[in-house]
């Protein structure tokens, strides 16, 4: 039986500067009957792992849609984040999983979409963003609200002015401070909710950004009429093993790692209640 502490030995591609402290890495494992195997489900994460510094959970931002591949978009963050931004093409990178429960997406057939992202939250949406546009006519409309600190915090910025283009698409970027050159909304990612004129009617909302903004978009969803169920989001906790058995990230009766990140609304208050 494999070692679900042993990390799988993969290389760096490529790696794309996103923004100053955000960087996407492209890692293909080394075992190339690994490489053809490895599945996964939008929304779920990896533990990466910089031999000889630590190991961190990160979003798969790449889809499983398009394999052969495997895209991590990683803030600059502190120890381990650190000496990833430090590796060049060619370096090696350890992997374990993948981790967690995914976006429940099957939820979604035949409804809308909305996506509201925060700076780097934008990377596990991206995931289910790409899936969902390559099984298109699954889904009926697809709204994408985004915002950052600064414009020079937004994170994949050529895709979406490209999704901006596509006719099937409705895409909305905000930031909180504009720059002089920056001509688009200004504020954060809850005043798009009017420009974007959502309806809560057949619709699902995916949610991922920093801690501070989850709240904010939840209960301007819920006065838009979003009910508890169709509101998801990610959350993130502090994590170590990755799979469910040290206990760094439980919120009452639920481990982030396993049964989440990803969890409806409804859940989250189910789980603060059993704190
Ligand atoms: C499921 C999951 C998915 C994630 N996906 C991504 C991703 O796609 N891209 C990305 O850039 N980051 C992601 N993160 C966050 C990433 O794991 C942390 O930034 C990283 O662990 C920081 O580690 P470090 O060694 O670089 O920094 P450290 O030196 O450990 O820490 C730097 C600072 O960040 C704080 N910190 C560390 N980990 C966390 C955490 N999990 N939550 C809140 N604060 C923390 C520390 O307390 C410290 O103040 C994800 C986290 C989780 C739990
Ligand atoms: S990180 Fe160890 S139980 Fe979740």
């Amino acid at each position: 039986m494999k070692d679900i502490y042993l990390p799988d030995v993969t290389t760096i591609d490529d790696i794309t500067e996103e923004t100053g402290d955000v960087t996407t890495f492209t890692l293909r494992f080394k075992d190339k009957r690994l490489q053809e195997e490895f599945d996964y489900r939008p929304g779920q994460f990896v533990e990466v792992s910089v031999f000889g510094v630590g190991e961190i959970p990160i979003s798969i931002t790449s889809t499983p849609s398009r394999p052969g591949f495997l895209e991590l978009s990683i803030k600059n963050a502190g120890l381990v984040s650190g000496a990833l931004h430090k590796l060049s093409k060619g370096a090696e990178v350890g992997v374990r999983g993948p981790f967690g429960n995914g976006f429940p997406y099957e939820r979604a057939f035949g409804k809308n979409l909305l996506f509201v992202g925060g700076g780097i939250g934008l990377a596990p949406l991206r995931s289910l963003i790409n899936f969902a546009l390559d099984n298109r006519d699954r889904f009926a409309d697809f709204s994408i609200l985004y915002g950052s600190r600064t414009p020079a915090d937004l994170v994949f910025r050529k895709e979406l002015e490209l999704l901006g283009k596509r006719p099937d698409v409705r895409t909305f970027i905000t930031v909180d401070r504009g720059d002089d050159q920056w001509q688009g909304n200004v504020g954060v990612v809850t005043t798009l909710f009017p420009k974007a004129d959502i309806t809560s009617e057949d619709t699902l909302a995916f949610i991922c950004g920093p801690p501070v903004m989850i709240p904010f978009v939840i209960h301007g969803l819920i006065k838009i009429g979003f009910s508890d169920e169709t509101i998801i989001s990610t959350l993130e906790r502090h994590m170590k093993c990755g799979v469910g058995k040290c206990g760094h990230c439980c919120i009452g009766h639920k481990y982030v790692c396993q049964d989440g990140p990803v969890f409806s609304y409804k859940e989250m208050k189910e789980m603060v209640e059993k704190a």
